[in-house]
């Protein structure tokens, strides 16, 4: 079994967030998204692992390396545009040859593992074969969502998935397509087969429709467990959240007398905290400073960033930024090497979503 990770295609939705950057390094609880992807899949024992590329891929090469630190050997597929979800199965054909794979999207992520869901597909193809009936090309994912309009949906019929829409106004369900999928070589044809969508592009729910046009069999599964596509900022947040929910804490860095740390709170190495509150659960990054503020629950705080005479909660800051005398943030997100400064009264709440590089001076 071989692994393919999606990290193509462009942020326009986390714009301007994701304007110079991967979305999928953006870091929940600190740790950007696509690790926790590459992690599930060692987790699996899938060592051989591709990562589709596109305009971002030096950042990733540089984040991801060979992939030794993950324990997995990681080849770079770069993709000239985002041409969708089954042209990336389709430059990927000489990796993947005719092993069978885990597609996994690099913007997703799920509470459960990907361990059991790649057993119950090679358990379902070795019965099949045994007993000669047809073997199932691909296996699926589900999950229930509120607004399956921005997703890929499922129709199930008789236990069996019967049709698949992208992105449909009027959706034949509320089952989710969730960024992992699984493929034999069968769907190799498929790829060939489809033309581009009605926004140009190939999809994969096309492909997977074409297997079960062609009389293929399709196993799916309903999720359980909490399921993100990190995409959009209040996702992100969301995700944050619940990672930092399976927080322990660590204090590596420094507390002084004057601070309180109450909760599971992460100190990482080289942080100082002085005369600050921090309510967990929250993690603070290396080299990073948090003077005179309180850090609420639910926030994650990157490498190298400032917070003084402030107060934020339920947030994520990336690296390098400072907050300077500014309450009352909350359910924000700060990109890198942001700015946030006060020269006037202070404002009783705030909400933001701020792109690297951003300066905002609050008058
Ligand atoms: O998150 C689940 C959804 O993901 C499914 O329900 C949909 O059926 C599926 O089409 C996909 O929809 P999105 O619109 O969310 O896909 P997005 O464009 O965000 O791309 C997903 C990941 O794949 C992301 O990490 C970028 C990468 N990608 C995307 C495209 C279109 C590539 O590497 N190359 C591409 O050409």
């Amino acid at each position: 079994m071989k692994g393919l990770i999606l990290a193509g295609g462009a942020g326009t939705r986390l714009r301007p967030i994701t304007h110079t950057s991967a979305k999928q390094l953006v870091p929940v609880a600190n740790k950007p998204i696509l690790f926790y992807g590459i992690e599930e899949m060692a987790r699996a024992d899938i060592t051989d692992i591709a990562i589709i590329v596109g305009d971002t891929a030096d950042e990733i090469r540089e984040a991801v390396g060979d992939g030794s630190r993950f324990g997995v050997q990681v080849t770079y597929i770069p993709q000239a545009a985002p041409l969708g979800l089954a042209h990336c199965v389709l430059i990927a054909r000489e990796f993947l040859a005719d092993d069978d794979f885990v597609m996994y999207l690099g913007d997703n992520m799920l509470q459960q593992g990907v361990g059991d869901f790649v057993e119950r597909f090679e358990k379902g193809r070795a019965a099949a074969a045994g007993e000669d009936s047809p073997v199932p090309v691909a296996q699926i994912l589900l999950a229930r969502v509120d607004d399956p309009r921005q997703f890929g949906v499922a129709e199930i019929d008789g236990g069996h998935v019967v049709r698949l829409v992208e992105k449909p106004t009027d959706p034949p369900s509320d089952l989710a397509l969730v960024g992992v999928y699984l493929f034999g070589p069968t769907i190799h044809e498929a790829v060939r087969a489809i033309e581009p969508s009605g926004r140009g592009e190939l999809e994969i729910t096309d492909a997977i429709q074409w297997l079960i046009d062609q009389g293929h069999r399709i196993h799916h599964d309903v999720l359980d467990g909490w399921w993100i596509d990190t995409g959009k900022k209040d996702d992100l947040l969301h995700s944050n959240r619940l990672i930092l929910e399976t927080l322990e804490s660590r204090i590596e860095g420094s507390v002084d007398d004057a601070s309180t740390i109450e909760g599971r709170v992460v100190v990482e190495s080289g942080a100082e905290i002085v005369g600050s509150r921090v309510r967990g659960p929250a993690i603070i990054g290396e080299r990073t400073k948090v003077v005179n503020s309180f850090v609420g629950p639910f926030t994650s705080i990157s490498r190298d960033c400032e917070v003084v005479d402030s107060e934020l909660d339920h947030s994520v800051v990336l690296e390098e930024s400072r907050i300077l005398g500014i309450a009352g943030i909350a359910d924000s997100l700060v990109g890198k090497q942001v700015e946030v400064t006060r020269s006037g009264r202070r404002p009783r709440a705030l909400r933001l979503m701020l792109g690297d590089h951003s300066h905002v001076d609050l008058e």
